[in-house]
């Protein structure tokens, strides 16, 4: 049968399962990457398996997110990291080296690989024709150490490229008109794959810059075929060996399909607050709305052939006086190419700050825009807020729109800057890896740092056959992981101190929360509809649990928040009668009796209310494999008892 190209690597690595839509599969996974902000936690996760040497074909630790070293705590971390990789067969990619997307592409990633990352835009690497996933850090510790990846098999969405892009036309502007078509809910659990004409003029770059904002449509993953382009990209990375022809069969089937026709696509412009929020940059270019920040940089945009266009552009010009312009090239080897060629000297001598090749402004370190300043940024997110300013307004655009705000100090069509500068990929990439540490060749050696930041990670124990509790708080419909684990430079750090972090769990809806499910030592919550929504963060799991948090009751989940409640062996069930929600109130004390023959019964529990004398009915939904990782008290407890 002709099959497109997802099922072809999902197949190839295909552990159990059967490859039906929205069926539960499980992948083999190839390479790991994680980011220092993820990545402590993964390997502190890593470490209690138990499993000597990672079982991947590669596994990389990226420090690129918390470089700002205001305190010890970052440093911390980043010691624990490189000592933790070099004892466990990890490579590590020392601060300084780039944002880990943007290296792996460069460096490691490979055409038919599965790779499974601690970073939502892992799908970067999907450029390069990898099948490449986002997860929570305990997955990738799971991968690390042999086991298989569990995800729904997807849909797959063929986007067809008709033509070419015009000069001041960019990848950035295809996938902002996808998302514009799609909208930022559209590519849940579905695998984007783009074929057609138009796809051989993009170079690999270009397409991770499409795959890598996919993540935006909320997809599994987004994928290129791996052809003449990849090959002469793994050729100039002097990776020549790594390439791999590889494309969906002619005849091959999808589930949804969408057409972008690049010869009539214009300069597209994703507007406050939401990536799917795309117009014509020149619907907003009559206007002329005044900027006050320009930055380039991160994950989707900053390659070398980026840099350079905004190198050009610049050229002889001078950023706006109205105008502060940051620039953070994606990795070492950009940086340096534009170091030594002298495109760096015209982007200084324009009049542009220059920071480290880190994520910096796009996780809002440093370079927060002034109050109710217009930001445009080549970046991937512009949610309220993440810029590090509550009323700034953050448009996302290519690096050509962002060269022509920077110049005419409004937001402008490229086109008005003249005659488009053509820049083709450089003969040869500069290769220099130092700045990647390989794994020690005596593991036995390594002794891994643990600064005072590095905190042994709590790990729950095996869930009791009977459950008494008190409810430690009721809380209402749409509470996001925000609410339950915020983020922010305060409390990210932390992320490696549960002890420390946990003191802030729901403190911005109930200060006295985290003193009060410590002091009960275990308890239930009660929510309402969409509980846990927005990120993956596994601290919203995580922390609760060490808080003693048993069971969380609610009327209904966001999927990824559900998932983490069970990777920490915390119950996750729902209310069959919603109703019974207004029943309960907090300080009640809630009973399940003969916990395991209930759930391993069927899909109904009974639980009792014993402060109102009253039962009522919850449903747990659980697989078989889920019920034995909720009962084993998570799923590291779980993997080390299935002994892989
Ligand atoms: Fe970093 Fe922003 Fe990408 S935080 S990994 S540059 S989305």
């Amino acid at each position: 049968m002709a099959k497109n190209l997802t099922q072809k690597i999902i197949e190839a690595h295909l552990v159990s399962g059967e490859m039906v839509a929205g069926k539960e599969i499980a992948i083999r996974i190839d390479q790991t990457l994680t980011q220092d902000a993820t990545g402590t936690m993964a390997y502190l996760q890593f470490e209690a398996m138990g499993v000597p040497q990672v079982k991947t074909e590669l596994s990389v630790s990226y420090v690129d997110h918390n470089t700002l070293q205001s305190g010890f705590e970052n440093a911390d971390d980043h010691r624990f990291l490189q000592t933790v990789a070099a004892k466990h067969g990890i490579h590590f990619s020392r601060p300084g080296n780039g944002i880990c997307h943007q290296v792996h592409l460069e460096r490691f990633a490979k055409p038919g690989k599965t790779l499974l990352g601690s970073d939502s835009h892992t799908p970067t690497a999907g450029g390069m024709g990898s099948l490449a996933m986002g997860a929570g850090g305990l997955d990738i510790a799971v991968a690390m150490a042999g086991g298989a990846f569990y995800l729904n098999m997807p849909k797959v969405v063929k986007v067809e490229l008709k033509g070419k892009l015009k000069p001041w036309t960019a990848a950035k502007d295809i996938i902002l008109e996808v998302l514009r078509h799609l909208t930022v809910k559209g590519g849940v659990g579905r695998v984007i794959e783009y074929t057609g004409e138009g796809v051989a003029s993009l170079s690999v770059p270009e397409r991770a810059t499409i795959t890598n904002m996919g993540a935006e449509l909320g997809a599994t993953t987004s994928i290129f075929p791996s052809d003449e382009a990849t090959r002469i990209y793994l050729e100039k990375q002097g990776r020549g060996e790594d390439f791999a022809p590889l494309a969906a069969d002619a005849d091959a089937t999808y589930d949804e399909e969408l057409i972008i026709d690049l010869n009539t696509l214009e300069p597209n412009i994703a507007q406050p607050h939401s990536p799917d929020n795309v117009v014509a940059v020149k619907e907003l270019a009559s206007k002329r709305i005044p900027v006050q920040q320009v930055a380039v940089g991160s994950c989707t945009n900053s390659s070398y052939v980026d840099l350079m266009r905004l190198a050009e552009v610049l050229k002889g010009r001078t950023v706006h006086p109205n105008v502060s312009l940051v620039v953070s090239p994606g990795s070492k080897q950009v940086f340096e190419m534009i170091a030594r060629n002298g495109a760096l000297a015209d982007i200084l001598a324009a009049g542009a700050r220059l920071l480290e090749s880190a994520c910096g402004p796009c996780i809002g370190m440093g370079q927060a825009p002034s109050s109710g300043a217009v930001s445009v940024r080549s970046f991937n997110r512009n949610f309220e807020g993440r810029s590090g300013t509550a009323d700034a307004s953050v448009y996302l655009a290519s690096v050509e729109t962002c060269a022509a705000a920077a110049v005419l100090g409004y937001i402008a069509d490229p086109n008005e800057l003249g005659e488009f500068p053509a820049i083709d990929l450089p003969e040869k990439y500069l290769v220099d890896d130092r700045l990647v540490l390989a794994p020690a060749e005596n593991p036995a050696d390594v002794e891994v740092v643990r600064g005072p930041n590095i905190k042994p990670l709590p790990v729950n124990t095996a869930l009791a056959d009977v459950l008494t509790a008190p409810v430690s708080l009721k809380v209402g419909d749409n509470i996001t992981t925000d609410h339950i684990m915020p983020a922010g430079a305060k409390v990210l750090p932390l992320r490696s101190n549960i002890p420390a972090i946990s003191e802030h769990v729901y403190v911005r809806v109930d200060p006295q929360f985290p003193a009060r499910a410590k002091e009960l030592g275990k308890s239930v919550i009660i929510g309402g509809h969409n509980y846990g929504q927005g990120s993956s963060r596994e601290h919203a799991a995580l922390a609760p649990m060490y808080l003693g948090v048993k069971a969380v009751i609610v009327k209904s989940y966001a999927r990824i928040h559900r998932a983490n409640l069970i990777n920490f062996g915390l119950l996750p069930l729902t209310f069959v009668n919603e109703n019974d929600y207004d029943t309960i109130a907090q300080g009640d004390e809630i009973a399940i009796d003969n916990l395991t023959e209930q759930i391993k019964a069927g899909n109904e529990i009974t639980v009792k209310n014993v402060t109102k004398g009253t039962t009522f009915t919850v449903t747990h939904d659980l697989t078989g494999r889920q019920i034995d990782i909720i009962l084993a008290g998570g799923l590291l407890n779980y993997t080390k008892q299935q002994a892989i």
